[in-house]
């Protein structure tokens, strides 16, 4: 009796296995029932690897799918995340019309978000259609250069201390760690500039640490990897976009911020303040107010903070590019009395070129995605992309593609010497839904790097692996330490 249920049982699964595996193996034949070129995938990961064993960043996928597409000379291919179909444009062409021609198909994201447990996270960046355009509409005025230079001052208050720590890591001839360094100090600028509050990161790690624990738990390769491939099951199951311990403790410091300031009246010259205004004006309520300060922290603290570290690695690694910047950065502030303003940052162009070299290098978000929101024909062919694919624009493949950028490993950033950026380079994003911060993302960067090169002379510590692994996006950072030399008061 017990024999034949074991057989009964074990026949139930056999077939049960067999099903899934017929299913499976006819969801990956989509790219090629669609005529689509496509890469090979395999059972159960599609074109990736296990993500809870293998850590390789998203960018570094698309970068080799760009690479093995253009090779066979095509223009756009298909993959799979476990059975959803990807599509990958590898032609300037097809990435404009999706990006800024045919924007109204491609509007949506096709981010993770989970408003029911966690309304903070439907945000600009997450949100789509017309929701999406009502926020960004409402949001836009906030970041204009006009608005960015009320808040120089807070930045600059953020880099004195920022400075403070370069100046005893010199005195003290200890190596400074740029990532964590960096990290601290645009930590303080969205503790004053979202958040209303000063934070000194360097003496109070507080905010910092929350910051960083956010960033590292959402990090987390297999849960993105799961939310982004189901997201109705991820909702289902609760799944929330940020780790809750951490953003309710964020939420408490800013409700207080917000009690404070409607209480006694305080106004302020910060990103908190013009949403303030906004909220009394009827124009958001108090949990926009809210989703975008944290926003803020999302879109804005990772990105400012990668670029800088790699800025000074590549400064620190290229001599002739540090000696070259701070001949410019001093004679410019010599020019506006010895004081950095607003205006003589925007006249550092080499500062600038510098930028935008690390972003082509190490932009820190690696792929554009958005999602097909009405069936699609590429122009001149018949294939249709259809409604709810998901498409991935693969940026570290244009940025290091030769045709585009001669010699892509080197640094030179007189590459951007010319006013006009190559369509091909992507590091903000492209059409309506850029990044709405770059301007102050930059500038942020700018404040930063000065602040190491105005008085100081960096070198690379011994103990910096080189080459430096390669970069592999948010959670792998590499440890960059800079031996650092007072050259002038
Ligand atoms: C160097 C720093 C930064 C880089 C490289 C960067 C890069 C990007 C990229 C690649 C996108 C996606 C664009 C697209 O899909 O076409 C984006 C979107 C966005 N970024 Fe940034 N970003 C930076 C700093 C910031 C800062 C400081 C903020 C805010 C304070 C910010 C706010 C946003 C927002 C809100 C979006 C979504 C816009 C929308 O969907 O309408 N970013 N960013």
């Amino acid at each position: 009796m017990l024999a034949s249920y074991i057989t009964y049982f074990i026949t139930i699964i056999v077939i049960l296995f067999s099903l899934l595996l017929i299913y499976l193996k006819w969801a990956l034949t989509y790219w090629r029932r669609k005529r689509v070129p496509y890469l090979n995938p395999t059972i159960p990961f599609g074109n990736f690897s296990n993500p809870l064993t293998n850590k390789t960043s998203i960018g570094f996928y698309y970068k080799r799918f760009y690479e093995e597409l253009k090779l066979r000379g095509k223009e756009f291919g298909g993959v799979y995340s476990f059975t959803a179909p990807i599509f990958v444009p590898i032609h300037p062409d097809i990435v404009k019309l999706i990006l800024l021609q045919e924007f109204s198909n491609f509007h949506d994201r096709g981010f993770y978000y989970n408003e029911k447990d966690q309304p903070v996270s439907a945000s600009l960046l997450t949100v789509a259609g017309d929701r999406w355009r009502k926020l960004r509409t409402k949001l836009t005025p906030t970041f204009t250069s006009a608005k960015i230079k009320t808040m120089f001052h807070l930045m600059i208050t953020c880099a004195k201390m920022l400075e403070q720590q370069i100046n005893e890591c010199a005195r003290s001839k200890t190596p400074m760690n740029v990532g964590d360094s960096v990290r601290r100090m645009t930590t303080d600028v969205i503790g004053s500039c979202a958040f209303g509050i000063e934070t000194n990161s360097y003496k109070v790690g507080t905010l910092y640490r929350t910051l960083e624990n956010i960033a590292v738990k959402m990090t987390n390769h297999f849960k993105q990897t799961f939310c982004i491939a189901l997201p109705n099951l991820a909702r289902f199951l609760r799944i929330p976009q940020m780790p809750s311990e951490e953003l309710n403790l964020i939420l408490e410091l800013l409700n207080e911020t917000i009690e404070f300031r409607t209480e006694k009246k305080v106004i302020k010259n910060d990103f908190l303040q013009l949403l303030l205004d906004m909220k009394k004006d009827g124009v958001i309520d108090v949990n926009e107010v809210q989703a975008q300060c944290v926003l803020f922290f999302l879109a804005g603290y990772e990105t400012t903070a990668s670029t800088l570290t790699f800025a000074l690695y590549e400064l620190a690694y290229n001599e002739n590019v540090q000696k070259q910047l701070k001949k410019e950065v001093v004679a410019v502030i010599a020019k506006h009395d010895g004081v950095l303003t607003y205006e003589a940052v925007q006249e550092m162009k080499y500062l600038q070129m510098v930028i935008d070299e690390t972003l082509r290098k190490y932009p820190p978000i690696a792929t554009l995605k958005r999602k097909c929101t009405k069936d699609f024909t590429i122009p001149n062919t018949n294939i249709v992309i259809e409604k709810n694919t998901a498409i991935f624009i693969p940026m570290l493949g244009f940025h290091y593609d030769p045709e585009y950028f001669s010699n892509p490993d080197k640094f030179i950033p007189e590459r951007f010497s010319e006013e006009n950026l190559p369509n091909t380079y992507l590091p903000f994003g492209l059409g309506p839904r850029n990044c709405i911060g770059d301007r102050f993302g930059k500038l942020q960067v700018k404040i930063g790097i000065i602040s190491f090169i105005r008085n100081y002379k960096f070198k690379l510590n011994h103990q910096v692996q080189l080459p430096l692994p390669y970069f592999s996006g948010f959670a792998d950072r590499p440890n960059i330490l800079l031996d650092i030399e007072l050259i002038a008061e």
